[in-house]
């Protein structure tokens, strides 16, 4: 039976989710696996009841394929797949809630307000965004606390750029949110655990052409700047190490997760988000990873596979 790549779905990620699809059956193809690539539709769990595959590789990105919803219908399926079950992926996919949860084994994240958009209409925007910068100064990072790809993200500088940068947040979800800004570094490290416990892949550091990571950022070619292993000292680089694999056992998240974090200018390691389902396009951050590691992307990807049928 073949392995099926899912990619695609309905998600604010589809076109993500189908490049990145594509490289990992690309890729899976490039080490002997037969691989059947299939997006999300109405017959999807017919076809994958009425023919199992051996195992599923979810590379849906977003709503539905990293909040949890397609891998407890596997689980009910009892089809294998690859990656961090529905409670652990329901924790790690809201940004708010995975703070509270690796701040609890001690994992320190930038100051941060969860806003539902409700609160708004209730207490008042204008009263409400008072308190917040109150709260927090700035400037600030405004987010979606359920997406990726940093759709809905913002940079605010100024009190006045505030409203704008809300607004962009509800246009993706009914919660926002808001964390104090940390200069510094942005740097990714992925976790892979084939069966022999977690470890960490060389950490990314990224450096957009613009303020901030973006969309157009992570999904331009030349537009961002990737160092790996990140130009960092060694403390730092195992500060960011430890920090990820904690952050991967704390949400209980299995085989492969990357952890997005900021190291700020005086060397301190702060955990922004962690990522389910991280990306696998040409312009993504795992491959990349890979790659410095001297590991070919689709023995890691079929070690994987293997680890999830055993
Ligand atoms: N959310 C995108 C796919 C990433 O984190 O790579
Ligand atoms: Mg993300």
């Amino acid at each position: 039976h073949p392995v099926v790549v899912l990619a695609g779905g309905l998600s604010h990620e589809r076109d993500v989710s189908l490049r990145s699809g594509r490289r990992a059956a690309e890729a899976l193809r490039g080490v002997g696996l037969e691989v059947v690539e299939r997006d999300v539709d109405g017959s999807l769990l017919s076809t994958l009841a009425a023919e199992p595959p051996s195992c599923v590789l979810p590379m849906l990105h977003g709503e539905n394929g990293e909040d949890g919803a397609i891998r407890e219908v596997l689980d009910l399926l009892g089809i294998p797949y690859v990656g961090s079950g529905p409670a652990a992926c329901r924790t790690a996919f809201d940004k708010p809630v995975a703070k509270s949860v690796v701040e609890r084994v001690g994992i320190v994240t930038p100051e941060s307000v969860c806003l539902p958009h409700e609160s708004f209409r209730e207490l008042g925007a204008a009263q409400v965004m008072d308190a917040v910068l109150h709260r927090l100064g700035l400037p600030l990072v405004v987010k979606p606390a359920r997406s990726g790809s940093a759709l809905g993200c913002a940079l605010v500088s100024t009190e006045t750029e505030l409203p704008d940068a809300m607004v962009g947040a509800f246009a993706y979800g009914p919660v926002a949110l808001i964390e104090r800004y940390i200069g510094g570094t942005e740097v990714a490290v992925p976790v892979i655990d084939d069966g022999t416990g977690p470890r960490d892949l060389p950490a990314v550091a990224i450096r957009p052409d613009g303020p901030i990571y973006d969309y157009t950022a992570r999904y331009t070619a030349g537009s961002t700047e990737f160092t790996v292993p990140a130009a960092l000292p060694d403390d730092v680089l195992a500060e960011c190490a430890r920090v990820a694999i904690a952050a991967h056992q704390a949400l209980g998240l299995r085989d492969l997760s990357r952890s997005d974090l900021i190291v700020g200018d005086d060397g301190s390691v702060r955990f922004l988000e962690v990522n389910v389902a991280p990306g696998f396009t040409e312009t993504s951050l795992v491959p990349l990873s890979v790659e410095a590691a001297g590991l070919d992307l689709g023995e890691v990807l079929a070690s994987l596979v293997r680890a999830a049928m055993a």
